[in-house]
């Protein structure tokens, strides 16, 4: 059983920080919603780690948006719709693709230096996009560059507050009413309240449940899981994304091998040699991530190999250092020229395009709390995200949820002296604890051999029955980030199982081995709240 909370706490001990806007999390939808808010009122904004410890830091390839002239929003509609795999909400593309302009110009009025072609910003391309329409910066450093200009910005506004190292284990919620969080403070290892009149998740995602991830240690999928836990409606949550191209060296880590790499020019070879990318789809090295990844993982079976090769050779040795300086640095420090050398790659989890259900403006179906980012599922990606659309939803939907959080707090300011607030006390299991971390390298491997690219029936369930018997785990009261994390990891990975399990089709990011083909019975979304669920034909657009 999930239980409620993970901990036992009387709130009368706890110290209660008190603030109007309440934002977890540092990465662009954190940040973009945290400077909207702080022209409204107090914003504490909570990381569990340090700041630059999330996904935004690490993103390569760029941000998504019609800038040159021969793009529309038409058509960026309609690349979008089309990766999307028949699931993406067309309202909700709509509004990314039309204000993603908007955000853009800011940015460049804020000063974020995206890089150059003589006095217009360099486009490139990247999967299934029908034009050059990817802005980036220092080449492949693009979410460094947007997180430190953003995290400037909020740090010089003066209503804010940034706590680091503050781990948010549940929400606080009364009568379908989220009024704050129990967090975890590692530094002063201690219990601490904050209470907010609206609250915001910006969590990122839950790589992490695969032995190979492009995503930080952090994304371990915290914000789903509690969120889930206290009633939260989540969706889509069978659709995780595999980035097609990351480093597969032995002991070294699956640094992100971007996809603009292929967008300018470098193509795909299997352990022969052969390009091969043209046999699964007319694109060839360009398909949607979806499909490459697939394609990919096929040939590595087909050859029975462990990797196939990004080969950058036709490239001139000058660009691509000046190009890719991150991945040719990253690549060197292994012993790879990447200018020389095939780059040994993989498919690795990479985007959860599943999370908290939300409408386009952020609201939960719990008053108070709000989603934003990969944390959040609108229906803007469907069943596969487009590239480069990720950092353009947090510019977007950062912006909106703000907008939406500040009209909210307008009627419903919470009123912090009547709050009457329940302790919570539970039986957790007596028996001794024993280490959590065995737990996490299972989940992995669970995740890794039966609900990644490929799934079907058999090793879904088997995978199920595993997980429902690690769920004694979550009756345990642990008192560290770490086995928080790992109880957090368990419930999502279940969640995942559930909803891949419940899609008897393939469709997008999610494909069955038993059901190879899309059904247009499953064009729906699978929502998930704890003791019910149901599949829904369509979101609600505000
Ligand atoms: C990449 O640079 O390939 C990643 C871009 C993305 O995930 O959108």
């Amino acid at each position: 059983m999930i239980p409620r909370y993970l901990v036992n706490f009387d709130l009368a001990e706890l110290e209660k920080k008190k603030t109007d806007f309440l934002v977890i999390g540092s990465g662009v939808a954190g940040l973009v919603s945290t400077l909207n808010l702080a022209e409204a009122g107090k914003v504490t904004m909570l990381t569990k780690e340090e700041p630059q410890d999330c996904s935004t830091e690490h993103a390569q390839g760029g941000i998504a948006a019609v800038i040159a002239e021969d793009d529309s929003f038409e058509l960026h509609y309609q690349d979008t719709l089309k990766a999307g795999a028949g699931l993406a909400n067309p309202k909700a593309v709509e509004l990314l693709v039309e204000q993603g302009q908007q955000r853009i110009k800011e940015l460049l009025k804020l000063g974020v230096s995206f890089d150059r072609q003589g006095k217009e910003v360099a486009l490139t391309k990247e999967g299934a996009h029908s034009r050059r329409r990817i802005l980036y910066a220092g080449g492949d450093a693009t979410g460094t560059e947007l997180r430190n200009t953003l995290t400037k910005e909020v740090l010089a506004k003066a209503a804010l507050e940034l706590h680091s190292n503050i781990f948010v284990i549940d929400l606080l919620t009364k009568n379908n009413r989220c009024y704050g969080v129990l967090a975890y403070d590692s530094n002063a290892a201690s219990y601490q309240v904050y209470l907010a009149s609206a609250v915001l998740l910006a969590t990122g995602g839950a790589g992490q449940l695969y032995q190979k991830t492009s995503n930080p240690e952090v994304a371990t999928g915290d914000g789903i899981a509690l969120a889930y836990r206290a009633g939260v409606e989540v969706m889509d949550l069978e659709f995780i994304q595999f980035h097609p191209t990351t480093l597969s060296l032995a002991g070294a880590a699956n640094f992100l091998i971007s996809e603009a790499v292929r967008g300018e020019g470098a193509v795909l070879r299997n352990q022969q040699g052969e390009r091969f990318m043209f046999k699964y789809h007319q694109l060839g090295e360009l398909a949607p991530r979806d499909v490459a990844a697939r394609a990919i993982y096929q040939e590595m079976k087909a050859k029975n190999s462990n990797c196939v090769y990004l080969d950058l050779t036709e490239l001139d040795a000058d660009f691509i250092k000046e190009r890719f300086p991150t991945i040719y640095k990253a690549c060197l420090s292994e012993g790879l020229d990447i200018t020389k050398d095939y780059i040994p790659v993989v498919p690795a989890a990479h985007y959860c395009m599943g999370g908290i259900k939300t409408d386009t403006k952020g609201a939960t179906n719990i008053q108070g709390l709000f989603a934003c980012g990969e944390t959040a599922a609108l229906g803007v990606h469907g069943a596969n995200r487009l590239a480069s659309n990720s950092l353009l939803e947090g510019l977007v939907y950062g912006k909106r949820v703000a907008e939406e959080m500040i009209n909210y707090t307008k009627d419903s300011k919470l009123a912090f002296d009547n709050l009457r607030i329940a302790n919570h006390t539970q039986q957790f299991s007596a028996a001794a604890v024993i280490s959590i971390k065995s737990i996490k390298k299972e989940i992995k491997e669970l995740m890794t051999t039966e609900v990644a690219i490929i799934r079907e029936e058999v090793g879904l369930s088997k995978v199920q029955s595993r997980l429902e018997e690690l769920f004694k785990y979550l009756n345990y009261e642990y008192n560290s980030v770490k086995d928080f994390e790992i109880q957090n990891m368990l419930i999502v990975a279940y969640l995942v199982v559930k909803a891949a399990l419940l899609r008897e089709e393939s469709r997008g990011a999610h494909y069955r081995r038993d059901f190879p083909e899309p059904s247009s019975n499953w064009l729906k979304h699978i929502v998930l709240e704890k003791d019910r669920e149901w599949e829904e034909l369509e979101l609600e657009f505000t």
